[in-house]
């Protein structure tokens, strides 16, 4: 073992985050637990990934659910397209392979919602196999380690470090290599203000001195409606069919003053809009057969 490699398994036996989802086995906890963090903060997952997991405890018990169940299962943690991905998963998984998850990086990616990261986050956490895992957090942490950057925001390209990962992989505890990556990438070597004192492999690192602070990224500009991006409308329009009880609708009507302050008819060809990007993704049903529209969760 290589003393890098050596400093990072200490750091890890001393200061490691003690995780719920850290020595699972079942490959479909695992897979829960990767795609609730794929874009929510680990503190949040933390929140609400044992009450996903009591509600759904297996692969076969997703799939039965109703889709509104799993969205509403998923309050607290946004971007709830991933609920319905993870449903739609679950479906495939139970029907195609009487819920045995794949141990290819080739079959994991053919399923629905998992890139190259999940699928190796399942072979190494799920099947003990042998495989580097790069997520944002080991990309910096690799960035500032191997190459010299010049700022904070700076990381080598995904294809480089994944290159220099499998170089850096341990010939045993790959498991125990991924997840202390993952934590020091996400307790020490953080994006804003990295703890190089804190830090096990310091006098490794080539971007230890003069990394620049740089102005805050802009933010891509998104659609807004009344000054809200329309990401937010979209959350509030879910969270409030949450709300409603198991199977019912509410007119569209209703449903627009209770997420917008002032609305009016003006404004209804914009909620249809809106409703129409949740239709198609599968989070909710708009029923417009009668005279009055309604709309629920799908
Ligand atoms: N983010 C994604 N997977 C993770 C894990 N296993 N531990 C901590 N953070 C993670």
């Amino acid at each position: 073992m290589t003393e890098f490699q050596s400093a990072v398994f200490r750091w890890y036996r001393r200061s490691g985050r003690k995780l719920p989802w850290r020595g699972e086995r079942d490959p479909y906890r695992i897979l829960v637990s990767e795609v609730m963090l794929q874009q929510t903060q680990v503190s949040r997952v933390l929140e609400k990934y044992s009450a996903f997991l009591a509600q759904f405890p297996t692969v076969h018990s997703l799939a039965r659910a109703r889709r509104s169940h799993v969205i509403r299962m998923w309050r607290g943690m946004g971007y709830n397209n991933r609920a319905v991905r993870l449903h739609r998963l679950a479906h495939s998984v139970a029907h195609t392979s009487g819920g045995i998850l794949p141990q290819t990086e080739k079959e994991l990616m053919d399923l629905p919602g998992i890139g190259r990261y999940t699928a190796r986050a399942i072979m190494s956490s799920a099947f003990a196999l042998p495989v580097p895992v790069v997520d944002v957090n080991i990309q910096r942490f690799f960035s500032r380690v191997f190459w010299s950057m010049s700022t904070l925001t700076d990381m080598r390209p995904l294809r480089d470090v994944e290159a220099h990962a499998l170089k850096q992989f341990p010939p045993r505890n790959g498991y125990e290599w991924n997840q202390a990556l993952m934590d020091l990438g996400a307790t020490v070597c953080t994006a804003r203000t990295p703890q190089c004192d804190a830090c096990p492999v310091a006098s490794h690192c080539r971007s230890r001195t003069g990394m620049k602070r740089v102005a805050a990224i802009r933010k891509k500009s998104e659609p807004s409606f009344y000054g809200v991006p329309e990401r937010i409308h979209r959350g509030h329009i879910i969270e409030h069919l949450r709300g409603l009880r198991n199977g019912h609708s509410l007119p569209l009507a209703q449903l627009g003053k209770a997420v917008l302050p002032h609305f009016s008819d003006r404004n209804m060809k914009w909620l249809r809009r809106i409703l129409g990007q949740l239709e198609r993704d599968g989070l909710v049903r708009v029923q417009d057969d009668g005279t009055t529209p309604r709309v629920r969760l799908a």
